[in-house]
């Protein structure tokens, strides 16, 4: 069994993440940390563009730099914002991670709100690609 690092822990890499985020153009700071099976921990925040659509999510950032390190297998995420509420990773991240599985953990952190999902339930139905 491969230990899990403490919750606590992954927020707090999360929340980290916000100094290094840059977001000039919506001033919205995402922080990312991504536990994987192994007791691993990747980190990302949003890198923006000022060709607006080019700028990558804190999410896909985090697992990126996992996969670069030769990951595949995901436990936990934790996703944290400057706002009140908890956010969910965005649609195109929902779609990323899932490549990997569904069953990911998503923790969701805000100032005042923390919410829990599974990868299964925020993203019910996957693009595969098939052969027929
Ligand atoms: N953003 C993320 O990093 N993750 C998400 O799941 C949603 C949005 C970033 C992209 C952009 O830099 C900023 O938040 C506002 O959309």
């Amino acid at each position: 069994m491969s230990s899990h690092v403490p919750l606590r822990r992954l927020k707090e890499l999360a929340r980290a993440m916000w100094r290094r985020s840059y977001a000039p153009y919506s001033r919205y700071r995402v922080g990312a940390a991504l536990e994987t099976e192994s007791g691993a921990v990747f980190t990302g925040c949003n890198v923006e563009n000022a060709s607006y659509g080019l700028t990558i999510c804190a999410e896909r950032g985090a697992l990126a730099a996992a996969v670069a390190q030769g990951h595949r297998s995901f436990r936990r995420l934790v996703v944290a914002t400057e706002g009140d509420q908890a956010v969910a990773p965005c649609g195109a991240c929902r779609q990323v991670l899932a490549e990997f599985g569904t069953r990911l953990e998503v923790h969701g952190i805000g100032t005042k709100e923390n919410r829990r999902w599974t990868l299964q339930e925020l993203i019910p139905e996957v693009f595969v690609l098939t052969d027929d």
